[in-house]
């Protein structure tokens, strides 16, 4: 029988303590840590994932801000907004939804957030710092993951964690995390030429790929864990269903245990960045 490992539970769990923390800090400071979060234009997606954020912030005793701008925004006007957040008290946490229309320049956009308040971990200056093995804001998706590792397993040294996806939100900083917990970790991508062979020696299987149920049973050793970051919509049946970059039918009963999606990692994402925004709020006052 292998254990499903329930991101909602778990993410209650982190958001009931940041609950209690933020309770705690506005008794000390008087005010409550503030959370500004940007959308730029109509993303159906975006604006669902927004909604929920400014939702969870409000349920956890944080100040949430939103920022809706239209789809046309300026760098310049963005720029304003940016600079005005980077120097307000009263906000210590900044989140900019992406993708941003492509007239922005995310990486420029993302390189103006005061590193202090840049609760996704996406700033050059938090990345370096995870690299480094520093102290720093950890990207929500990859903490998330590794909150939910080490409830499942306990001590992760000396497992061998094999990330699938390189990509600068999860693949990455995944990475450096699993490496900071002491596992052997191998990043297999789309150029990697013998993908299978690679996670068929996983202790630890980590999806991020982007790609429904691309991960089927002959990706897995049995007894192995996985945490599966996918969040694909399908049409299956006629129907319009949430799938992740695992086969869950096919590799759960092979494993110790799996997340599910949804119900995995998603909430636990959330959960994190509140979690960072708390982290912010401290480290600010
Ligand atoms: N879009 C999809 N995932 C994320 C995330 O973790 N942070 C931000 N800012 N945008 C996203």
């Amino acid at each position: 029988m292998s254990t499903r490992i329930d991101g909602k539970v778990i993410s209650s769990q982190v958001l009931e303590e940041v609950k209690k923390d933020a309770a705690e800090f506005y008794q000390q400071f008087g005010i409550k840590p503030g959370l500004a979060v940007v959308l730029v234009g109509e993303d159906p997606a975006s604006q669902v994932y927004v909604r929920n954020k400014t939702a969870r912030a409000t349920e956890s005793g944080l100040n949430s801000i939103e920022y809706r701008l239209p789809e046309d925004t300026s760098e310049q006007t963005l720029n304003l907004l940016i600079e005005k957040l980077n120097n307000a008290p009263d906000v210590h946490g900044i989140l900019v939804q992406l993708p941003l229309p492509d007239h922005l320049d995310e990486e420029k956009l993302i390189a103006a957030i005061a590193p202090e308040k840049d609760v996704d971990g996406f700033h050059p200056v938090n990345v370096g710092a995870l690299s480094l093995g520093k102290k720093s804001l950890v990207p929500c998706t990859p903490q998330g993951c590794m909150i939910m590792l080490e409830k499942t397993l306990g001590d992760l040294s000396g497992k061998h964690a094999v990330v699938v996806g390189r990509s600068n939100i999860v693949g990455k900083p995944m990475a450096s995390l699993l490496l900071k917990a002491n596992c052997t970790v191998t990043v297999i991508h789309s150029r990697t030429t013998n993908p299978k062979q690679l996670s068929q020696q996983a202790d630890i299987l980590v999806a991020a790929v982007g790609s429904p149920e691309m991960i089927g049973k002959d990706w897995v050793k049995p007894g192995c864990t996985v945490i599966d970051v996918g969040i694909n919509v399908i049409e299956r049946e006629g129907k319009r269903k949430l799938v992740g970059d695992v086969n869950y039918a096919e590799v759960e009963p092979l494993v110790n245990a799996i997340t599910p999606v949804p119900g995995g990692v998603g909430p636990m994402t959330i959960a994190c960045l509140m979690r960072n925004t708390l982290i912010a709020a401290r480290q600010q006052h």
